[in-house]
This record gives structure tokens, sequence and C-alpha cells, in this order.
């Protein structure tokens, strides 16, 4: 019964939270195309920044940097300071490195913190307020990846940011709509009053500053990792939490580290794909994904044809259920990825698929060797040099845990709810994780962000991700495929409407327009049964064209915005 409360709160949620648009109606058009550099972000003004630094002769890093911290001001629902996230990043010359900067438990948290005295997990516990935080990683993410890679003044990266936090901007409508929907619950958890967020009614391009956050990015602008692990920053954190009761000390700021991880690496047939490995388990799913489908015909079959759409929902729950046994953070826990990616595991789990009947959930289990609130955000970055960027970062739920660190003008994460509370027991998307995700001290929460780069015979060919919680892995699957299968413009596959299965709970999820009434019928024959929502995901992209230029995919179902020289 509390499962399905859960379910239904999220499915409420996202149908209240995203506007609806008939996605599927959209022609197979093409993006925006530049000759030499593009940033495709999830707000106009973050991409503006992004592509100034690029105009002046920044790298991709820099202009990540620029537009991560943009984005923690100019969406505030997801873009942070306060949260984490990870940087998949290639060179020109064809190397990778992969950037872990995901939160961790706080050293004071305990495998059953979110559970009453019956051993029942209490209801919003490790969503709402001071006790859902993790430690936030991505100011130590940025700082890392610039040290590596940058080549512009770290300060100056920064600069677009506190300019628009401290002279502020105009809301877009869904900017007004994201703050009047969480202004409740903002009042509720933040223990000083955020006067600057709190407002009757927000509207479309009203002005809205953030003074105490320009201070906090002046402090990182001039400090680096020590404005915001040590020093003011970390003082108002853990005074924060202690007025919250939160977990957060000055020892979990100073001691947290992003870390450099191996890349996860794969190949569909002309294709090499790279993507995050552990603690996120997006890389190893699209892996699995991607072996799993390529042993069946999907491009003869075509992308609205019924074995189509049953082999990529069926490879889905068989992924989900493998997540859910074996994903957690690879510093806590052994994690067989050789044998989940291997192509003969993945053969096998494909040939379990039968084309008579849908599997039932209980009938799939992790193989055997022998709710987003989906308010994360996703940018997508090329230079003029050929280095590409792709970089997920979130607060996990929209505003994250809803609570304003008083002075310092910024949102922290509820990613403690991406850990399994209890193993079997679903979090806000509905996922079930089991021992391998469990609560420790220090560990990190198993995420689902699948920032990902294709090459095509040896070239960049595709920068792509997006937001969406469990329907990350599968949206950034099904992008691929729209483009490497399915021969859609970038523009066009982004648009595309999009489904999603997870195993558990044991149905599709369907945007509007994606599936006609009579594939419906036929997919409920078939034994499966489906949802219709809103939105899935908001997938920025970049795709290199054979004349050298490159395609914007931004996602039409938010203010994602393309921009390139
Ligand atoms: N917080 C969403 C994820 O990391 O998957």
């Amino acid at each position: 019964m509390k499962y399905l409360n859960y379910i239904t709160a999220f499915l409420l949620f996202i149908i209240t939270s995203c506007e609806h648009k008939n996605i599927a109606e959209t022609p197979n058009r093409q993006g925006i195309i530049a000759d030499k550099a593009m940033v495709v972000s999830a707000h106009p003004l973050a991409s503006k920044v992004g592509l100034e630094v690029l105009k002046n002769g920044g790298n991709a890093v820099d202009a990540a940097v620029a537009v991560h911290f943009a984005l923690a001001v100019v969406y505030p629902v997801a873009g942070n300071i306060g949260g984490g996230g990870f940087l998949v990043y290639r060179t020109n010359e064809g190397e990778y490195h992969t950037l872990d900067y995901r939160e961790k438990a706080p050293a004071m948290a305990k495998r059953n913190m979110y559970l009453d005295s019956d051993g029942k997990v209490i209801d919003e516990k490790s969503r709402l307020g001071h006790y859902a935080a993790g430690v936030p990683g991505s100011v130590h993410g940025m700082v890392t990846a610039h040290q590596k890679f940058g080549s512009k003044n770290w300060g100056e990266l920064l600069e677009p940011a506190i300019n628009l936090a401290r002279n502020g901007f105009k809301l877009t409508e869904n900017g007004a709509s994201n703050l009047n929907r969480a202004q409740e619950r903002i009042e509720k958890y933040s223990t000083v009053k955020p006067e600057n967020l709190l407002h009757n009614y927000w509207n479309a391009r009203d002005s809205i500053q953030y003074k105490d956050l320009a201070e906090t990015l002046t402090r990182i602008a001039k400090n680096g990792k020590a404005g915001f692990y040590e020093g003011e920053t970390a003082r108002l954190i853990v005074e924060e939490m202690k007025r919250g009761k939160g977990l957060i000390s000055f020892d979990d700021l100073k001691g947290y580290e992003s870390i450099w991880r191996e890349p996860i690496q794969f190949s569909y047939k002309d294709y090499k794909i790279t993507s995050m490995g552990p603690p996120s388990s997006g890389g190893v799913a699209i892996a699995q994904l991607f072996g799993m489908i390529e042993h069946f015909t999907i491009q003869d079959w075509g992308i609205d044809h019924i074995n189509t759409i049953h082999v990529i929902a069926e490879s889905e729950k068989r992924v989900f259920a493998d997540r859910a046994e074996y994903l957690g953070d690879p510093d806590f826990v052994q994690i067989p990825i050789d044998k989940l990616m291997e192509r003969k595991y993945n053969q096998l789990r494909a040939s379990e698929i039968n084309f008579e009947h849908a599997s039932m959930a209980d009938e799939i289990k992790a193989g055997n060797f022998g709710k987003e609130h989906e308010e994360t955000t996703h940018f997508s970055i090329v230079d003029q040099y050929g280095n590409a960027v792709s970089s997920t970062t979130t607060l996990n739920g929209g505003f994250g845990n809803h609570v304003v660190v008083g002075g310092a003008g910024f949102f922290l994460n509820n990613e403690m709810d991406d850990f399994s509370a209890l193993p079997g027991s679903p979090n806000m998307y509905g996922l079930i994780g089991g021992e391998a995700n469990s609560i420790a001290p220090a560990k990190r929460m198993l995420s689902s962000m699948t920032p990902t780069i294709v090459e095509k015979n040896g070239q960049l060919f595709m920068v792509v991700g997006t937001p969406g919680g469990s329907t990350i892995i599968t949206s950034v699957f099904q992008t691929i495929l729209n483009v490497v299968e399915f021969n859609m413009n970038l523009q066009a596959a982004v648009d595309y409407p999009r489904f999603h299965h997870q195993w558990r709970p044991n149905y599709i999820q369907y945007e509007k327009g994606r599936f006609e009434d009579n594939m419906i019928e036929i997919l409920n024959e078939l034994g499966h049964e489906l949802r219709e929502r809103t939105a899935i995901g908001r997938v920025d992209a970049i795709l290199v064209l054979k004349d050298g230029k490159m395609e914007g995919g931004a996602d039409p179902r938010g203010d994602d915005t393309a921009l390139g020289f």
C-alpha cells in the first residue's frame, strides 16, 4: 500500500510539475547548426554564458565551469552548488576523463536513519528538510575539472554567475512556475526565510536577485574549494544544519573529494560509447541496453514497430533488475561491472525476451552469473578546439531538500533519497535498491545520471545527457537509437516522444503521442500495462555532422537552448 502511495505521489508530482506538449506533432526538424563550437543547456542565460566563454577562446571545461555556476543562479530548481554530479570529458585527441562529484552521506549517517521503530520507511524524511542532504560535491568537482583542464582564470569564469545573482535576471514562465510550486515548502524547511524567493505569485519576466548567493559565489571565485568547504560558507552550512537538525559537519565538508573514475566504454555497431561508471548506474545500464538490443533487427522493424517497443521495454526491465541488485558505490561494494557488460551475458538476457508475452516483474530477477521529481539538469559542450564535455548535475528533487542555507543563498540537495533506505522499498522515483546501495557513512548514493559521449570511426559524434531520475538511462538510450538506428536529425531525435520501463513498477510510462491507440491495444494484449504521463527527460545534445559542423538538440520540453558559432 505504501508502495502505491509513493508511486501515486510521484506520478502526481510529475503530472502537476511538467508542461504537457504533444511532442509527436513536431516534424523531423533540425536544430541550430554551428561551425566551430556549441553549448546546449537548460536555460538560455546559462547557454549564453557558456557561448561567451567559448567565443573568448575558452575551452569546453572553462565553459562547463561557467555554465554550471550560471545554472546555479538562473535554474535553481536543479542547477546548484549544494548538489553534485558527473562530468565526462573527451579531449580533441580522443582521451577520456570521467569525474565523479557525487554527494556523500555525512559521517553521522546510519543505515536505518530513515526507518521508524517498526523498521518502516518514514515518509519524506529522506526527501525534505535538513536530514535529507548529502555532503555537496559540485564546487569540488568544478574546481577539480578546472585545475586539470581549464585554461581561463577561475574567478573570471564565475563572474557571469555572480553578476546574474547580484544584479538579477528575468524569470522564464517555467522558472516562475517552478518557484510558485515550491513556495510553501521553501518557507517551511528554510530556517532563515529567503525573502528574495518568497513571493505571493511569481510571473514570467519578474526580476529576481540572489544577493546572498552572489556573496557565496564571490568567496568561491576568490578561494576555490576553500570558498565553499571551509571558512564562511562552511560555517553557514553547519549553522544551518544545527538549526534544522541536519548531519553535515565541518569535517564532512573539509573531507569531501571528487574522484576521477574509470570511464565505462563499449561499442555498438560502428560507434564507441563512453559514459559514467559507478556510483552512477548510467554507463553500465546503457552498455547493457545496447548489449541486448544489438541482437534484434530494430532498424528493419522501425521505431514504431511492436517488436521494437517490446524488446526495448523488456531490455529496460532486465537492466533495472540488475541495477537494483548489483550497483552501488564502488568504494564500498564490489560491482561485477565486467560481467554485467559481457556480450555473452547480455545476449543471454536478450534471449529471455518472449515475443508472445511481456514478462511479469516477478519473473525477472537480477541475472545470475554463475520521484523528481526529475529536476536534474544536463549540459553538452563542444569547443572550437574539438574538446567535448557532457555533464549532468543535480539537487535530486526540484529545489533539493527545499532548505536555503541561511545567509548563503543556495539550496541543499536531498540526494540521501537515492540510497536504498530499506532494501526492496522504492525511493521517490519508484526505484528499488538492494544491499549494494544501502546507507553508510561517507558512502555515495547510486545515481542514474548518464552523461555520455559517442564516437564514430574514432571521431567525436555525439554529446548527450538528460535529467529525469530513473528515466535518464532510457532517455539517453532512446535518443542515441533515434539517431544511429532511425536516422533522425538530432533535434528530431530529442523531440521524439519517449517511453520508459524500470522493472518496478511493472508498467510502461509514456509521453502523449508516443503510441497510436491501436499500438496501446497490441501492447496490452502482449501483457504490457501502460500509463501515460507528462514529459520524460529534457535531453540536451550535440551531434557532429558529416561536414564537420554541429547540430544542437535542445529539448522543447523545457527552456533548453542551443547556442553556437
Ligand atoms: N538524483 C538522481 C540521480 O542521481 O539519479
